[in-house]
């Protein structure tokens, strides 16, 4: 059984993400809609980057953009020196909506992207073990979608994205859909799997909680347009102390932390 053995490091190379002066604005009837304004930052390789904000700031149309599914109206994004022009491999994706197919099983789900990218079959299959193994669906891998709970298809969708060992790994409130108890589930999951990978993340959210216990930045942004109100920086990821929601809560910066962004998404609410 390879499932123990990693079969691809990421190929990560040291310069990371530089999104840069970026601003989209969508034309409209009338008046246009300024999304995003001048928004900037850097990604470090092995770092989670967390955009954080009132909904409607503009989180997932700058994910979007570094996805190269959008073009931006101004800026630019950089990814490892070369800039962003379209979406391409070396950045996987995973959403809020379920979104494995039905005809296919587990297995076949997890490898569906290796296969579309022309990897040997021989790799795919040591990658799809693997990293079935890694979100806990080794005893899944032969059954249907429609047989699992959306936590598990979640975890399909991250497995998938996971197997084709991306540079980034972009998630637009992958979780938003899931129950609380299964949402805690996936973050401990998650905080394990980007740990034990070294995965360079993004990912959107607008859970406080989910973006401390596995941000090493949170980007919070103002709404109308989306622009960085401010930057922060979470020292609970790096805590090797912290795998679980009760070490996070129980954590003496925890508190301050949270009640600072809360305050922060309720001045944004009341704009
Ligand atoms: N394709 C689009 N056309 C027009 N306006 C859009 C489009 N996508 C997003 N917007 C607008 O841009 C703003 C930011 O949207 P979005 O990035 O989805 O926010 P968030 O993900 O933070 O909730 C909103 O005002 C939204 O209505
Ligand atoms: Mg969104």
């Amino acid at each position: 059984m390879s499932a123990t053995v990693r079969p691809q490091e990421p190929a990560l190379q040291e310069t990371g993400l530089m999104v840069d002066r970026l601003g989209k604005t969508f034309p409209g009837r009338g008046m246009p809609t300024v999304a995003v304004d001048n928004v900037s930052f850097a990604v470090a390789p092995r770092q989670v980057t967390i955009l954080l904000g009132p909904s409607g700031c503009g989180k997932s149309t700058v994910l979007r953009m570094i996805a190269g599914l959008d073009t931006p109206t101004s800026g630019r994004i950089v990814l490892n020196g070369v800039p962003v022009t379209g979406p391409n491999r070396d950045r996987g994706m995973v959403f809020q909506g379920y979104t494995s197919f039905p005809w296919l099983t587990v297995r076949r789900n997890v490898a569906y992207g290796l296969r579309i990218n022309g990897d040997a079959i021989a790799l795919a299959e040591g990658a799809v073990d693997y990293f079935l193994d890694r979100v806990g669906l080794s005893r899944f891998a032969d059954a249907w979608p429609h047989q699992l709970s959306g936590g598990m298809r979640q975890r399909v969708a991250l497995a998938r994205a996971l197997a084709t060992t991306p540079q980034l790994l972009l998630m637009d409130e992958p979780f938003g859909a899931l129950d609380s108890e299964t949402r805690w589930q996936m973050q401990e999951l998650l905080l394990d799997v980007i740990r034990k990978e070294r995965m360079t993340v993004i990912m959107v959210t607008h859970d406080v909680e989910e973006a401390l216990l596995l941000g090493d930045q949170i980007i919070f942004l103002s709404s109308h347009p989306g622009r960085v109100k401010t930057v922060l920086h979470p020292p609970f990821k790096q805590d090797a102390a912290i795998s679980t929601r009760e070490e996070l809560r129980a954590h003496p910066r925890y508190a301050g932390m949270e009640r600072d962004i809360l305050r922060m998404m309720r001045e944004e609410a009341a704009h």
